[in-house]
């Protein structure tokens, strides 16, 4: 059965108001999974914010490697800040967070257009569905403009949303040509549209600066008051013979990771509190005292992540991430 887009539209607002009650202050969560995500780590990672932070006293946050952005949401309905600035080199991804700040109705109106139709497909279908609007988004790539905001970018950020949920693993990953080339994932139930997080997400992100930019742009944003700055590159790939091949503007080489140390450092001279997280090279080796020797004089802690070491059962067990501070340590 054809649903007309009127119908689809009245039954989005019946959703809307019986979201409504409860989503008022609900919890705000990621609404994108995204490569390196830090929600298993909040809680441990929340042992070491500044007590600035803890305190109140922090007013502008400062995430320059957005993802998900699992760590601003956290922060931002935790602790009391004024401000975030939030930004990411990936066009799309930051696009995304603009259309739910601004246009979340508008939004989850296409989300709930894509969602009928894919739902009411079956297998074969719905991978079809998947592929047709993964070359729609390819395709229209070249003609979205990323330098404003305009309405063109909510039907992109709708299908980001979908192809998110829907494709291998949630995974994010770009081919030569810059097209995004994720297979189809066999999801029974994706969760393609979820209203009550989409509505506390825009709540949260009112306080938000959003921006497409290289991490080290932020200087040109920081505000000479308390502010906390957290950062969270790509990791450095963990294993010695994972050569790094770098043809995407999304890829973190050495070289960059030498650069964010070095700005790591501008930012501590100007007494302000930064966090930085990475993967642990000495998981695989551990004689790999690179991030040791870029970061030495701060503090450098260990903490368990959940991700496995690789599949080969000989080599499996839990792996530490590296938590870098340049401030004292304060219990909670
Ligand atoms: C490990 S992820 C961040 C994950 C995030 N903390 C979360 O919880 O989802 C790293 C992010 O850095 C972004 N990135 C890569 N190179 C960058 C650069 N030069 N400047 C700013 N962002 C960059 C990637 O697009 C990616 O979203």
């Amino acid at each position: 059965m054809l649903i007309s887009e009127q119908q689809l539209k009245l039954q989005f607002i019946q959703d809307c108001l019986s979201n409504k009650n409860d989503n008022n202050k609900g919890v705000a969560k990621p609404f994108l999974k995204w490569a390196g995500g830090k929600t298993q780590l909040l809680e441990q990672f929340s042992y070491y914010f500044p007590k600035e932070l803890k305190e109140g006293l922090t007013n502008y946050y400062y995430e320059p490697f957005l993802g998900s952005g699992a760590v601003f949401f956290y922060i931002a309905q935790k602790y009391q800040i004024k401000k975030a600035f939030l930004s990411d080199i990936n066009d799309d991804l930051v696009i995304t967070f603009s259309v739910v700040q601004n246009n979340v109705y508008e939004l989850i109106n296409e989300l709930s257009i894509i969602k009928s139709e894919y739902i009411s497909k079956n297998e074969d279908e719905r991978k079809n569905y998947y592929y047709k609007i993964r070359e729609q988004y390819n395709v229209e790539k070249v003609h979205i403009k990323y330098d404003k905001y305009y309405e063109d970018l909510i039907p992109r950020a709708a299908k980001l949303i979908f192809l998110n949920k829907t494709c291998f693993n949630g995974l994010y990953r770009l081919n030569r040509k810059g097209e995004f080339n994720v297979p189809f994932g066999r999801y029974k139930n994706p969760r393609i549209l979820d209203i009550d997080n989409l509505l506390n997400a825009n709540r949260i992100l009112q306080i938000a600066d959003i921006s497409i930019t290289d991490f080290e742009n932020i200087k040109d944003k920081i505000i000479n008051d308390k502010f906390f700055v957290y950062l969270d590159p790509p990791y450095r790939p963990i294993s010695n013979t994972s050569s790094f091949t770098s043809y995407s503007k999304y890829d973190f080489s050495e070289e960059d990771q030498i650069r964010l140390a070095n700005f790591f450092c501008t930012l501590s001279k100007n007494g302000n509190k930064v966090m930085l997280s990475n993967s642990d090279p000495k998981n695989e080796n551990p004689s790999d005292s690179f991030f040791d020797d870029l970061y030495k004089g701060f503090s450098i802690y260990r903490v368990k992540a959940n991700r496995m070491i690789n599949c080969k059962s000989n080599k499996r067990g839990s792996l530490t991430e590296l938590l870098i501070i340049n401030y004292k340590q304060q219990p909670n």
